[in-house]
């Protein structure tokens, strides 16, 4: 056994000073968007089932959770929105005294530094529950979707978001969301578009958590297919030729080489939405001893980093805040 010549790799894993030399990835709060849920008419929080661990906040209790997430040095916050009542068009979304406009306000005057981001889609607004409004014959009509969503990043934006992220999926409405900020005075508005964001039954826990699963059909003819990668990049491409500021993959898990392609295709910022069905698969074989949750967390977000997400959305920023 003398002057055998293979290389030895785990002289760099030795200690875990050594190992703390030579990692490649680094992942911190401020890398990460806690997303939350509030609903109008609540008051306090309520677990949801489908997420444990999570809750819909009522307006009163959105104040606290600002501060919380703020001291936990995360980046910021996710909005998505539970209206009293929903109609064809989803005009709750737009609505000055909206309960996502109201949220942000409340968010911005507890933790001012904190980046309040506005989720824009009509599908938590709409009776039917599709992204956008419907024809006669029940189609998503994406011109006649493209002005409400205009008028709600505007509407958020005034309200305070300093990032508005559209994740409805309809062709041109970065373009026509930038025009309408910068029309509205609003050019210094962050604009972080969904940009391959895949037809998933990943969504399921959020759909229960949001109240937004479509009462009819599915969404496949505006959300991506999830064989297709080389059409991501074209989206995300598309994209920053309209305007966006920062393009996201959604979700990440199981799209982890989109998110590495676009990473590599595109300059701006790359997010990805770690999402609801990656949170509650993993809790749920946590809950049950199968996995160590805690660890398997740490591998899955600096997964995700590591597969060139400068910024990762995850139910568990919190909680993995918490733990640093
Ligand atoms: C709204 C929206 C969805 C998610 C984010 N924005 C649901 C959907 O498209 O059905 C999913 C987020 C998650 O699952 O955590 N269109």
């Amino acid at each position: 056994m003398e002057n055998l010549n293979f290389r030895r790799h785990r002289r760099l894993r030795r200690t875990a000073a050594m190992r703390g030399l030579v990692r490649e990835t680094e992942l911190t709060p401020a890398h990460l968007i806690y997303p939350i849920f509030v609903q109008a008419g609540l008051s306090g929080r309520t677990p949801i089932e489908a997420m444990p661990g999570q809750f819909r906040l009522g307006l009163d209790a959105v104040a606290e959770e600002a501060r919380t997430v703020s001291r936990l040095g995360i980046g910021g916050m996710l909005l998505f929105g539970l209206p009293e009542a929903k109609d064809e068009v989803g005009s709750g979304a737009w609505a000055a005294d909206g309960i996502v406009q109201e949220a942000t306000r409340r968010l911005k005057e507890a933790a001012p530094g904190l980046v309040v981001i506005g989720d824009v889609c009509l599908c938590e607004y709409t009776s039917h529950g599709h992204c956008g409004v419907l024809r006669a014959d029940g189609s998503v009509d994406n011109d006649g979707t493209l002005p409400l969503l205009a008028e709600t990043s505007v509407s958020l934006a005034e309200a305070g978001c300093d990032v508005i992220a559209p994740s409805d999926m309809m062709d041109g409405r970065v373009a026509v969301i930038r025009a309408a900020l910068d029309g509205a005075g609003l050019g210094e508005t962050v604009l972080l578009s969904y940009s391959a964001k895949f037809a998933s039954a990943f969504y399921g826990p959020f759909r229960e958590a949001a109240d937004s699963a479509p009462a009819f059909g599915d969404r496949r003819g505006y959300q991506m297919d999830p064989a297709n990668a080389r059409m991501a990049l074209d989206e995300a491409l598309t994209d920053v030729g309209e305007g966006a500021d920062m393009v996201m993959v959604k979700p990440a898990l199981p799209y982890l080489d989109v998110l590495r392609s676009v990473r590599e295709a595109v300059d701006v910022p790359v997010a990805a939405y770690n999402v609801s069905g990656e949170y509650s698969m993993l809790m749920a074989a946590a809950e049950r001893g199968w996995i160590d949750g805690d660890r398997a967390v740490d591998e899955t977000l600096t997964a995700i980093r590591r597969a060139g997400a400068d910024i990762v959305i995850t139910y568990h920023a919190k909680d993995w805040a918490q733990r640093q």
